[in-house]
């Protein structure tokens, strides 16, 4: 959500994929999460500038790259944030459908507005290492429904 914030092209871009398939009066569902190639490659390109796991760090990409065709699976060696081999992350669909239903969840159901006086460009994207990697400010920002009234009452 914090890199979406930042580029509020991609996340309206993001949103008009989403609003394609579903339109604005119900929320998400797991049942859409294989038509959004354009939120999948923003999943893919966050966990490729953020690996999750610190540990990977030594695998992260170290230039640019094209990464729509690229598996996370741990079958393409440029992207494994869920570990690669016999010791791969055994939570990796759960924690992949997890993933991508809650950004789906957020993205659709939601515009963002940072607290005053902070800008998409000012937004501090500083990581720190942990157990995982977390951010070094915590992201604030408030949502602004942009569905149905109905919609949320699930
Ligand atoms: C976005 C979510 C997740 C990410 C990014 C992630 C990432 C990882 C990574 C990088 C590893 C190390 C793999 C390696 O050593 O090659 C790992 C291991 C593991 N993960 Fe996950 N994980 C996620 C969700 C989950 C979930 C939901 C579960 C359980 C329900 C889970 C359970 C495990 C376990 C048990 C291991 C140890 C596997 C072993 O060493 O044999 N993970 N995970």
């Amino acid at each position: 959500m914090g890199s979406l914030i930042r580029h509020p092209d991609i996340l309206a871009a993001a949103q008009k994929e989403l609003d394609s398939i579903i339109g604005r009066s119900r929320l998400v569902s797991e049942f859409d999460l294989n038509n959004v190639p354009l939120l999948q490659a923003i999943i893919k390109e966050t966990f490729r500038l953020h690996p999750p796991v610190p540990l990977l760090i030594p695998h992260t990409a170290s230039e640019a790259c094209e990464n729509a065709d690229v598996d996370l699976k741990g079958t393409h060696f440029e992207l494994i944030p869920f570990g690669a081999g016999r010791r791969i992350c055994v939570g990796l669909r759960l924690g992949l459908r997890m993933t991508t239903l809650l950004l789906a969840s957020l993205v659709h159901g939601f515009d963002w507005a940072l607290p005053d006086g902070l800008t998409p460009e000012s937004l501090n994207m500083d990581t720190e290492f942990g157990l995982t990697l977390e951010r070094s400010v915590p992201l604030v920002a408030r949502p602004i429904p942009r569905l149905a009234h109905d919609a949320y009452a699930m």
